[in-house]
């Protein structure tokens, strides 16, 4: 078995069954069969650290959206690797995606704001998972998965 060269983080808040669901498709779409070259670690954001960010190659965000915002789990983990990151980690590829009951538009502004002082590089659009859960989010995650792999593997970004 060879090495994978690249580390592909997910760093995702997923406290119901269906998040967690949801969370277990990007991992598999991210482990699909043909990557081989990107080695996929998913974390809580409560259990990542600044080392975690700055081995990583690129990075998925997953959170649900909280009153109004992102969880308070995501927000700890920005709150805790901003500074260690800030100078190491600009122009890193990352994409994100929630999990909201009815709306996202402000857990999606609030991490485009912190991610833009990162100066982190959205490569992918949102994938936002929006009203009542529906099988069709599994499907969606694990496309949004293998997506992140796969352009990371192929060095598009
Ligand atoms: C305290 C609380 C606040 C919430 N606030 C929002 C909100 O502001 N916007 C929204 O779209 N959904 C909101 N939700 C719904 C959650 O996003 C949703 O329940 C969560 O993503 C889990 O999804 P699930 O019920 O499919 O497991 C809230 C849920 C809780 C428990």
């Amino acid at each position: 078995m060879t090495m994978a060269n690249k580390q592909l983080l997910i760093v995702a808040h997923a406290p119901s069954e269906n998040t967690r669901a949801m969370l277990d498709a990007v991992l598999e779409g991210a482990r699909h069969p043909d990557i081989d070259d990107v080695a996929v670690t998913a974390k809580s954001p409560f259990d990542t650290v600044p080392e975690d960010v700055l081995a990583a190659h690129a990075i998925i965000l997953g959170t649900t959206e909280n009153l109004g915002y992102m969880s308070g789990a995501l927000k700890d983990f920005f709150d805790r690797i901003y500074y260690p990151c800030l100078e190491e980690t600009q122009g890193l590829p990352f994409a994100f995606y929630i999990r909201a009951g009815h709306d996202g538009t402000g857990t999606r502004r609030g991490i485009e704001t912190i991610t833009t002082g990162l100066r982190w590089r959205e490569v992918q659009d949102p994938l936002v998972c929006r009203g009542e859960f529906k099988e069709e989010f599994v499907a969606q995650c694990e496309e949004f998965g293998t997506l992140m792999a796969a352009g990371l593997e192929a060095g598009v970004f």
